[in-house]
């Protein structure tokens, strides 16, 4: 099964970014994370992580045939994408969303999630073990 993980704007930073609220865990630990699920599991995982909403648009766009479930973090796009949202309908692959911390639990303006409307679950507030849930679901659901 070919698993894609998209990581919005910013998700580059951790560990240096608001390390109260996204932790100490960085970036490259989150890749160690992804690499070693697909080792355990049997997966294919990819990953892209963009700070451009049309580069992850594009990327959404290109896994049409190629990808059999997405693991996605819109990051700040969560909140104002329309465009991924569009997106990830468009190609119709089963898609979950991920947030490191507790969106619900933050600002108002971080309760609306546009891609949260396609995703069939959102895990938030798990940190980085929220991207190893997201993935199992897929697999349990949709693997082969
Ligand atoms: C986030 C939550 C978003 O509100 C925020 O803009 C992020 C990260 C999370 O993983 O908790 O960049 O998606």
């Amino acid at each position: 099964m070919k698993i894609l993980v998209i990581n919005g704007p910013n998700i580059n930073m951790l560990g240096v970014r608001e390390p109260d609220i996204y932790g100490k865990q960085t970036f490259a630990d989150l890749l160690a994370l992804l690499d070693e699920t697909a080792r355990k599991e049997g997966l294919e995982i990819s990953q892209f992580q963009s700070n451009h909403e049309g580069a992850i648009v594009d990327k959404i766009q290109e896994s049409y045939g190629k990808i059999d479930g997405i693991v996605i973090n819109p990051a700040a796009y969560t909140h104002t994408s329309v465009a991924i949202l569009d997106a990830l309908k468009a190609v119709g692959i089963p898609a979950v969303e991920v947030h490191i911390s507790d969106v619900d639990a933050r600002e108002p303006f971080r309760q609306l999630s546009y891609p949260g409307m396609y995703c069939e679950k959102t895990v938030k507030g798990q940190g980085l073990d929220g991207y190893r849930q997201a993935i199992l679901y897929l697999k349990e659901k949709y693997g082969k």
